[in-house]
């Protein structure tokens, strides 16, 4: 059997090695292009809460949707087994829909207050983890007018597929 030379040993090293670097260097480029450019973010924890005492605790005592200023509001949502609160804690009614006119900025303020949920909307960014004890918080802007379904994306339970809501887009 022939031995490879010494020249052949170093093209296939070469072909190896170089992947192994041009790999993690696109996907260095990737994070920081979708951090910086595209504004991408894991979203952060912004804020505690005694997640016995939702109810009590503002703004989660008075869940629901409101405005505050032009084209600006924010929906303030309980996560509970099986269902999103954006009315009062009371109201049994499974799915929550919310009406926001075209060209809003939605900032959703979410807890929850048993089990770790998730919170995502389809077509936007919004895509949170819903945690008991933790608020979680983000914007999006509503500029094409439809339904935008939303939905548990973290299993917690068997009734995790009643977990939805529509927001509305005028
Ligand atoms: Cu809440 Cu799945």
């Amino acid at each position: 059997m022939q031995r490879p030379d010494r020249m052949s040993i170093y093209i296939y090293e070469f072909a190896w090695i170089l992947p192994s670097i041009a790999i993690p260097v696109a996907m260095i480029v990737a994070i920081a292009i979708s951090a910086f450019a595209m504004g991408i973010n894991v979203q952060g924890v912004t804020g505690r809460i005694d997640p016995a005492r939702v109810n009590e605790t503002p703004p989660f005592d008075r869940p629901g949707l409101r405005q505050v200023g032009p084209n600006r509001y924010e929906a303030v949502i309980v996560a509970e087994i099986w269902r999103w609160v954006a009315a009062t804690p009371d109201d049994k009614s499974r799915r929550v829909e919310l009406t926001v006119p075209r060209g809003s900025e939605v900032t959703f303020i979410v807890t929850s207050r048993d089990v770790i949920h998730g919170l995502k909307i389809e077509n936007t960014d919004v895509n949170m983890m819903i945690i008991p004890g933790q608020i979680s918080r983000t914007t999006a802007r509503f500029d094409i007018p439809g339904d935008y379904l939303f939905v548990c994306h973290e299993y917690c339970g068997t009734g995790h597929h009643f977990m939805y809501g529509v927001l509305h887009v005028e």
